[in-house]
């Protein structure tokens, strides 16, 4: 009796220790409403800024605009509490910012006269969020004019959406980066990799943002939230190789699944879960459904396809493991080009040039 007790409370000593044991389904417990910051621990602007390799620094605006990763915490959990999609759609979001030209909120821009930009491209015709860091922008400005760019926001937010869950920040989000100017359309289909990306296409578009293929397997976890239109796996169903086959990579009980779930194999409007049972739950279950050949896109099956890459992949079975690997590659990620000092600018609106 005794000892089951204190068998008890090591468990829940070691489980308060590690995320693991949060890992899904705890939403409510750390939901926060009434007070700005985290509950569990971790407030980064109590840090004194502290400078990184990229010139990026821990709380950049700790002093010319103190109260601004507080703002776009409490906008955001307000935003992700009414629409539990936004974390995916808002770290989709960053990803494709960050691969053209750099972290700089160059996927905020609308397009402007005959200038087709990044988020008229087709591979972003399905990005969302857009509103939302609009509205934080201008909570933002309310507070501090002109001194808090959109990378930055967009980085704080993501990082804020996708933490919610688990009531703390899961991944560091250095500041200081500034808004570029330029957003081209044309520069969208080169940088961002398709979801019908061999894993040569892919580890070399990594590769070229100076991420390595554990970087490409660790972010591709990402992919434990959100939904895929059909259009973009729907060949892997219905007619992969050209001879009205199947992906044979693809497990065919899933793949029997996912053709109910399509209309035919143009289907654009249908979306499917990417990780059907806990798609709105950040967590490292993407790896298992990996290992079973449920990954839903050529791009993801294609992470078993290389030996390292694979062992990686298994690896990130351990929860820990995978929470500490997302977190380095996403601090690697938020780095990409950024701009710093007196490049770029600050917009006014994010999805306009000042
Ligand atoms: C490795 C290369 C990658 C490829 C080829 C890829 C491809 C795709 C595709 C085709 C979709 C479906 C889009 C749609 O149906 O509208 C998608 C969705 C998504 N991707 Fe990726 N992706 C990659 C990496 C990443 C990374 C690095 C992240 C973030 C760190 C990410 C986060 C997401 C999320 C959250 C969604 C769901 C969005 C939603 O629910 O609206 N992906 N991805
Ligand atoms: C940018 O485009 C969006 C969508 O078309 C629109 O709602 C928004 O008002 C535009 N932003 C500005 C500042 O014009
Ligand atoms: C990967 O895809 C690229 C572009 O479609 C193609 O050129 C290349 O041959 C493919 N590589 C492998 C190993 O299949
Ligand atoms: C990425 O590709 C661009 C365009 O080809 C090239 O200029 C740049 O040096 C590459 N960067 C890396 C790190 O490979
Ligand atoms: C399958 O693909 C082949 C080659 O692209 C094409 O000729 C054929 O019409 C397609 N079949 C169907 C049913 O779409
Ligand atoms: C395919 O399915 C979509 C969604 O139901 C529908 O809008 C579209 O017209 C269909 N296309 C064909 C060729 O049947």
């Amino acid at each position: 009796m005794v000892s089951k007790v204190l068998l008890m409370l090591l468990i829940l000593a070691i489980c308060s220790t590690f995320v693991i044991c949060n890992a899904g389904g705890s939403k409510k417990k750390f939901h926060n409403k009434h007070k700005e910051g985290w509950k569990n621990g971790h407030d980064y602007d109590s840090y004194e800024p502290k400078y990184d390799g990229d010139g990026l620094k821990d709380n950049f605006y700790h002093k010319s605009c103190p109260r601004a990763e507080k703002i776009v915490q409490s906008v955001t959990e307000r935003h992700v509490s009414s629409n539990p999609n936004l974390p995916a759609k808002l770290i989709r979001v960053l990803f494709h910012d960050c691969f053209v030209r750099g972290c700089d909120a160059s996927v905020l821009l609308n397009s402007t006269g005959n200038i087709q930009s990044e988020k008229d491209a087709n591979a972003n015709r399905n990005l969302a969020g857009f509103d939302v860091i609009d509205s934080i922008k201008a909570e933002v400005e309310k507070v501090c004019q002109e001194t808090v760019s959109c990378a930055d926001i967009l980085a704080l937010a993501t990082r804020d959406a996708v933490s919610l869950q688990y009531g703390r920040p899961l991944w560091k989000v250095p500041t200081g980066r500034r808004d570029g100017t330029i957003s081209l359309a044309s520069e969208t289909s080169t940088n961002i990799p398709s979801g019908a990306s061999n894993f040569t296409v892919l580890s070399n578009i990594f590769a070229n943002k100076s991420l390595s293929v554990h970087d490409l397997v660790a972010l591709s976890g990402a992919h434990t939230i959100g939904v895929g239109h059909c259009n973009f796996f729907s060949r892997r169903l219905f007619n992969f190789t050209g001879k009205g086959d199947q992906d044979s990579s693809l497990d065919p009980n899933y793949a029997d699944f996912l053709r109910t779930q399509c209309k035919n194999s143009t289907d654009r409007i249908t979306t499917v879960a990417m990780d059907p049972g806990s798609s709105v739950s950040f967590d490292n279950h993407y790896f298992e459904i990996l290992k079973d050949r449920k990954g839903l896109f050529v791009s993801d099956a294609a992470l078993l396809t290389d030996d390292d890459a694979r062992r990686f992949a298994l690896k990130l079975l351990n929860p820990k493991k995978f929470f500490d690997e997302f977190a380095k590659s996403m601090e690697k990620m938020g780095a990409i080009g950024v701009l710093t000092g007196s490049q770029g600018q600050i917009r006014k609106h994010c999805s306009l040039v000042n």
